[in-house]
């Protein structure tokens, strides 16, 4: 893999990009003080916007190491931060990645996930030579599977009580796609 940092990706309704601090009010109203968005996420609810702007700052920290990979997903007709797509986990001896995704409530539903992940699958595949993309849903969130579905990943097993996110511990579903599934589907 050749580490290239996050840099911003362009489609058809989306800009992808680096967060700012000045994502803080967008990110807070529309991810991180919604339930319905962190159920099945790892971090708490932010009680005031205060912890939203912190972590802001350590997401502009992280970018100085070329392997942080985090998009903020910004809808084009509104310029606003609506959500998030990273791959917080990178292994480098296997040149793989695990990605997440989160999006605000109200634009669920209108294949805003699955349009950034294509753009972000291409990026990591084609600019910084990942082999594979995995990525892992609470078997309680099968929308989260869909999406997977939908840009092509696989299906691979039921990992038993194998995540813990606000929920609890939870059967983890996990799927991947490989660079060679990829070049496959991209030809075809
Ligand atoms: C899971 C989540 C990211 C889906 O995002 P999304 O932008 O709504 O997904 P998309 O619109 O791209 O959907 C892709 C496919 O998934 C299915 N799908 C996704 N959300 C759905 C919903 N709420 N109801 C029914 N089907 C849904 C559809 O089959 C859709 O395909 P289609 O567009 O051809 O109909 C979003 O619901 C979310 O942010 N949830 C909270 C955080 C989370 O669970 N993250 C994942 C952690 S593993």
């Amino acid at each position: 893999m050749r580490h290239i940092g996050t840099n911003t990706l362009e489609t058809e309704r989306l800009t992808l990009r680096r967060f700012t601090v000045d994502d803080a009010e967008d990110m807070y109203r529309n991810l991180c003080s919604d339930n319905r968005v962190n159920k099945f996420l790892t971090w708490d609810l932010h009680k005031s916007i205060d912890e939203t702007i912190e972590l802001m700052k350590t997401f502009e920290k992280r970018y100085e190491n070329p392997a942080r990979y985090c998009w903020a997903i910004v809808l084009k007709e509104s310029n606003e931060v609506i959500g998030t797509i990273a791959a917080p986990t990178v292994k480098e001896r296997i040149e793989a990645v695990e990605i997440t995704y989160a999006i605000a409530f109200p634009f669920w539903g209108k294949g805003i996930t699955a349009e950034g992940l294509k753009a972000v699958m291409a990026y990591l595949f084609k600019e910084v030579g990942v082999n594979r993309i995995e990525a892992g849903h609470d078997l309680n969130n099968p929308n989260s599977g869909k999406v997977m579905e939908k840009v092509g990943m696989q299906k691979e097993g039921v990992l038993r009580q194998a995540g813990r996110n606000n929920q609890g511990l939870f059967d983890l579903v996990m799927y991947s796609i490989l660079r060679s599934d990829y070049n496959n589907r991209v030809r075809n």
